[in-house]
């Protein structure tokens, strides 16, 4: 990556970075296998990954109780869709509550708003992806939509029109994308249900805080004071 301009929320903790992949390169040359890193994950992660998961796992319990589904938009991996499926099945495991994962597995497009936001970067392989749920068996609880999510979204809704959420997750931000996902969820959550954005408020993604300026002026925009991203969330009254 060529930063450009970076110089607030992105370098914050810029200091870490040198020893953080100094130390991962030590790790790897330590003798572990893959089911060292898969059953003590947290001896591998780093404390801002695993914040990450936690930061998932607070704004689901705080919609826990409210009727509907789950929701992201822009997958990538599958850290929050999959994660997410699996904290569904710890603490839901008799409801009927499902993860919508949505993605165009294209990568992110380049726009002038973003210039540090490379064309292409965060592409991943659909059927990668698809194959790491069905290997977990997770394929009853999560639901994959390979979509455009700022033209698509509309014909999706009116063929499931029905569908309402308790918590979505919006991580792929640019302003069209943004201004999409809010005019189409927005109306699906259920009142107290949570509305989260990875990156409000952030240098690398100006046209996410427009969008959601622009289209939810009135929201009490909150944040979790101990997490770094998600940067926000608003829970809907
Ligand atoms: C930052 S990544 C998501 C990271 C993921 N939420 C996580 O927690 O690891 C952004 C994702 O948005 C997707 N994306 C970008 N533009 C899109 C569009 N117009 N429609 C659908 N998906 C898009 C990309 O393919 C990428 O997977």
């Amino acid at each position: 990556m060529n930063p450009i301009n970076q110089k607030y929320e992105s370098m914050k903790f810029d200091s870490r970075r040198k020893s953080y992949y100094k130390g991962l390169k030590a790790m790897q040359n330590l003798g572990y296998v893959f089911d060292d890193y898969i059953h003590h994950f947290p001896s591998f992660a780093g404390h801002m990954t695993i914040a990450r998961f936690l930061g998932l796992y607070e704004l689901y319990k705080m919609s826990l109780g409210v009727a509907g589904h789950i929701a992201e938009a822009g997958i990538h991996k599958g850290f929050g869709t999959i994660g997410l499926a699996k904290i569904v099945k710890i603490f839901e495991p008799e409801s009927l509550t499902l993860v919508h994962g949505f993605d165009w597995f294209l990568g992110m497009d380049s726009t002038n708003e973003e210039p540090n936001i490379l064309k292409g970067s965060y592409k991943e392989d659909y059927k990668r992806l698809m194959k790491l749920i069905n290997a977990q068996q997770l394929g009853n609880i999560i639901h994959i939509h390979k979509l455009d999510l700022k033209t698509e979204l509309g014909t999706f809704f009116k063929t499931n029109s029905y569908l309402q959420f308790k918590l979505v997750i919006i991580d792929a931000g640019q302003y069209d994308i943004v201004a999409s996902c809010l005019r189409n969820f927005w109306e699906r959550i259920t009142p107290g249900g949570i509305l989260v954005f990875d990156s409000f408020n952030h240098e690398i993604s100006p046209g996410e805080t427009r969008a959601i300026k622009e289209l939810l002026p009135n929201s009490k925009i909150r944040t979790l004071p101990w997490l770094w991203t998600p940067t926000a969330f608003v829970v809907k009254e």
